[in-house]
């Protein structure tokens, strides 16, 4: 027995090491969509017309209902804590309740939860209001949802909610009808762009023209990805070039791909069929592949117009194909034939 004992001490006092010179040796750096998330509504980029409507409000106080809906990663969480934090200031953790999907958020959280912090007194300076915010509201039930409206009514003198989701229309009726609908779109390039920028100068990052392009290609639009992507560039290879974000983010290279779409407009369909059959033996899905494809045709140059849109719709009816689920080879080979033959039939017409 004793000896068992012994052992036992032995192997407890292995971890007891180890942890005393963990804090030292392991520093492990924040993600940086959490380092640089904004904390003023001034530094979210992107949706002007939004940022600007809520930068008022911020400023202003009286906040209205509001429903923020758009697309991930386009700076909606962001924006509401940031009004709150800027109408509230200190009294920040009295007067805010923020629920997200994560919580419970049933019938009885609404009826005992949301009602008791409603009826909490703060004392706050005037046009200032206890908020009540709902992350990613389009995940509760409509049952929780019914059960919000009259408190929405009841309590509004000194208690005001505000709403995020992806899609607007998971939120019932009654509710958008009391609130003010804000509407976030994916940032724009030239909006990612800045927004990356200031990190990259705060990081001391080297990068190229061309690797700030595709990390801004990989992202589109989506702000949390773009930052999420430079970060894991930079992390796995150091500098940020065009090759080590294709890397990283392993998507079909968009160069690989234009030549597959010019070799398509100039109705060579053995060289675009060999560029299609490469990228598959790199083992890149069919969604993944078409994606790409739609994307490259959308910026594609050195077409013309009337071709672009041709082309566009064809990849459009592919793309819905694989998407229901046929993605068999084949349907992209028929793709790229009838590509081979609409560019035929504008060089003759
Ligand atoms: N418009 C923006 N300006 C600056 N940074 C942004 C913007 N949008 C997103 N980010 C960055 O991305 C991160 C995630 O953004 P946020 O949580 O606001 O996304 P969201 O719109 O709530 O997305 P989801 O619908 O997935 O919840 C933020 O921490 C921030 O670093
Ligand atoms: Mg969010």
């Amino acid at each position: 027995m004793a000896d068992i004992g012994e052992q036992a001490m032995e192997v407890d006092k292995q971890p007891i090491k180890d942890q005393q010179q963990a804090p030292a040796a392991r520093t492990y750096e924040l993600p940086w969509v959490e380092k640089y998330r904004p904390q003023f509504v001034r530094d979210v980029v992107g949706n002007v017309d939004a940022v600007a409507r809520l930068q008022v409000i911020a400023e202003e106080g009286n906040m209205p209902n509001i429903i923020l809906s758009g697309p991930p990663g386009t700076g909606k969480t962001t924006s509401i804590l940031a009004v709150a934090r800027q109408l509230l200031g200190p009294s920040l953790k009295d007067a805010v309740l923020e629920l997200n999907a994560s919580d419970d958020r049933g019938i009885d959280v609404v009826r005992n939860k949301i009602k008791m912090f409603a009826q909490k007194k703060v004392t706050l300076p005037p046009g200032r209001h206890k908020i009540v915010i709902l992350d990613e509201a389009d995940s509760m039930t409509s049952g929780a949802q019914q059960a919000l409206r009259r408190t929405m009514e009841i309590y509004s003198n000194t208690t005001r909610f505000a709403l995020a989701c992806n899609t607007s229309t998971k939120v019932i009726e009654p509710i958008q009808s009391r609130c003010a609908i804000v509407r976030f779109t994916k940032v724009s390039d030239a909006d990612i762009l800045a927004r990356l920028q200031v990190v990259i100068a705060k990081e001391g990052l080297s990068t190229t023209k061309d690797g700030l392009e595709a990390i801004i290609f990989t992202a589109d639009g989506d702000m949390r990805q773009a930052l999420n992507n430079l970060q894991a560039t930079h992390t796995g290879f150091g500098d940020i070039t065009a090759d080590a974000v294709f890397k990283v983010c392993d998507q079909p290279h968009p160069v690989l791909v234009q030549k597959m779409l010019a070799d398509c407009a100039s109705a060579n369909l053995g060289e675009a069929y060999k560029g299609m059959k490469a990228l598959c033996d790199m083992g890149y899905s069919a969604i993944d592949i078409i994606t790409t494809v739609y994307r490259v045709a959308r910026n594609a140059e050195g077409m013309t117009e009337f071709l672009k849109l041709e082309f566009m719709r064809e990849i459009g009816f592919t793309h819905m194909r694989i998407g229901d689920g046929v993605n068999s080879r084949l349907q992209m080979s028929g793709m790229l034939a009838k590509l081979c033959k609409l560019a035929l039939a504008s060089s003759s017409g």
